[in-house]
């Protein structure tokens, strides 16, 4: 365990509920993660998936969260915190939406959302690290004050490190 406060894992914004998984959220991020265009996970693989994020969570305290919309009540993606390539103590923000949720400012507002639940645990600082091509992510950590700290190659191409000091 750590230093640091459980994450709230239920957060509200103007249009958007982040809140745990749950089984029944296995056909619909399925159909998200085969949005990559790298084939279609099964159902079955799915559920694994959620299961291990759940375990995860439980022994972080941090959370990858399905985010909804409070109109519609549909799952549009998700939108949280991981480990990823960074540290627990200074984690990385992360988030991906249905394309037909695109370009609404949803995943600002839901990473504001996560920005405001990290600091709520004592953290400090926290990371995001995205392909040097993907233009929106890069402009949506822009629009919530992040700023690039260095650029590291991968096999798959650059990777910018972004860095944003809480709160
Ligand atoms: C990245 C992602 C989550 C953004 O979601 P979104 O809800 O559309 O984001 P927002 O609407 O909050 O903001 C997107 C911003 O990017 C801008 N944008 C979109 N396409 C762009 C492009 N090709 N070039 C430059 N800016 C672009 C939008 O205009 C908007 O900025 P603005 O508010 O100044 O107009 C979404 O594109 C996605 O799920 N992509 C696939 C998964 C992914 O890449 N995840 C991030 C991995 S690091």
């Amino acid at each position: 365990m750590t230093a640091f406060a459980t994450m709230p894992y239920h957060l509200e914004t103007e249009r958007l509920t982040l809140r745990p998984w749950a089984e029944s959220d296995a056909a619909e991020f399925c159909a998200l993660l085969s949005e990559r265009g790298k084939g279609t996970p099964t159902v079955e693989h799915v559920r694994t998936s959620i299961a291990e994020l759940l375990t995860a969570t439980a022994t972080t305290g941090i959370a990858l969260l399905p985010v909804q919309r409070r109109d519609e009540g549909d799952f549009i993606g998700y939108c949280g915190l991981i480990t990823g390539r960074s540290t627990l103590e200074e984690p990385e923000i992360a988030y991906e939406l249905f394309q037909h949720a695109h370009g609404c400012g949803y995943a600002t507002e839901a990473a504001g959302a996560v920005l405001d639940a990290a600091a709520a645990t004592g953290r400090k600082r926290l990371w995001s690290t995205v392909a040097a091509w993907n233009a929106p992510s890069l402009r949506v950590l822009e629009k919530l004050g992040f700023e690039r700290d260095h650029v590291s190659t991968e096999d798959n191409g650059e990777v910018v490190w972004l860095t944003r000091s809480l709160p």
